[in-house]
């Protein structure tokens, strides 16, 4: 077992990640579980870290949008404008990956997904190293994703070194991810960018969130966001009279329950502050 420390101390991540080492760091959306990604060894230890499938890829995170051409070829025009409209921020677009892109983060796929992250933290580390991170939210497969650096000590704990605490996370869900190609843009998983917006950009898109248990592209699996108590989503009042023999915690977007166990996403019915609080609430109810 390893000793995990907690620290705001972003030199000590960056020697740990130039040795090849995983390190939790803060981004906007989600806490990620980062290495170097060009290093296989180094991303074959994220993939232990998280009890991780080797099929689902990992999402590689860029300082900066000129390093776009570098790590993915062939870029359709409406990537560029994607990334000059949303980067740095919680879009993910996904590319052709170019040579440099190792197979392991990509599950073999010859597409890769890039996103520049808008914490100044993940910004800094990534301006302080010579190679991009590969990294997934830095949660137990199959768990919540972690909005705190304390999510991230109760479930990793003595599976990494370092995690670096960038207080909570402003977002709170992950990013949005988006493929495009020659032949249009399709969204493949909800997130932190709305599809409104990215059509303001691009025109209208297809949405095509598909789960499935073998993610061929978004990789998103029916139990990604599982709590580890059954998550029942629906109409409250109906399904509150349904199970009303059983113990009970409500998570209601804007409406207060009277059970003794419940939380309201956003009392002003905001989108973005219920989006903050989602995964953190769903982990205090669990
Ligand atoms: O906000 C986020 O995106 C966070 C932070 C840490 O950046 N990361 C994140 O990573 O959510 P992860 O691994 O939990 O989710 C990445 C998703 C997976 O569902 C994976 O299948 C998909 O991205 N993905 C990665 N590469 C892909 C590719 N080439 N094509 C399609 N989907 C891809
Ligand atoms: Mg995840």
């Amino acid at each position: 077992m390893l000793s995990t420390q907690i620290t705001s101390n972003i030199n000590k991540a960056c020697s740990l990640l130039e040795q090849g080492q995983v390190v939790a760091i803060p981004t906007e959306t989600v806490y990620g579980l980062a290495a170097n990604a060009l290093d296989v060894k180094a991303v074959i230890k994220i993939f232990e870290a998280k009890n991780r499938p080797f099929f689902d890829p990992l999402i590689v995170h860029l300082k900066h949008a000129s390093e776009l051409d570098k790590y993915a070829i062939n870029i359709p025009s409406q990537a560029y404008a994607l990334s000059k409209a949303f980067w740095p921020g919680p879009l993910t677009l996904v590319l052709q990956r170019s040579a440099l892109i190792p197979d392991m983060v990509t599950s073999g796929l010859d597409t890769v997904a890039l996103r520049v992250p808008a914490h100044p933290l993940a910004h800094q580390i990534l301006s302080l190293l010579s190679f991009p991170l590969a990294a997934p939210s830095a949660n137990p497969f199959g768990y919540i994703s972690p909005t705190t650096a304390q999510h991230v000590l109760a479930q990793l704990q003595g599976h990494i070194p370092l995690i670096v605490d960038g207080g909570p996370c402003t977002v709170g869900v992950e990013s949005t991810i988006v493929q495009c190609t020659h032949e249009g843009t399709t969204v493949l998983r909800l997130g932190g960018t709305s599809v409104e917006s990215i059509e303001a950009i691009v025109g209208k898109v297809k949405v095509n969130i598909t789960s499935s248990s073998n993610p061929q592209a978004p990789g998103m699996l029916t139990t990604h966001y599982a709590p580890r108590k059954p998550m029942l989503i629906g109409n409250i009042d109906d399904l509150m009279a349904e199970h009303s023999s059983k113990k009970i915690a409500v998570l209601a977007f804007q409406k207060t329950y009277n059970v003794p166990q419940s939380r309201v996403l956003s009392a002003k019915g905001e989108l973005n502050e219920a989006a903050q609080n989602l995964f953190s609430m769903m982990r205090e109810l669990d």
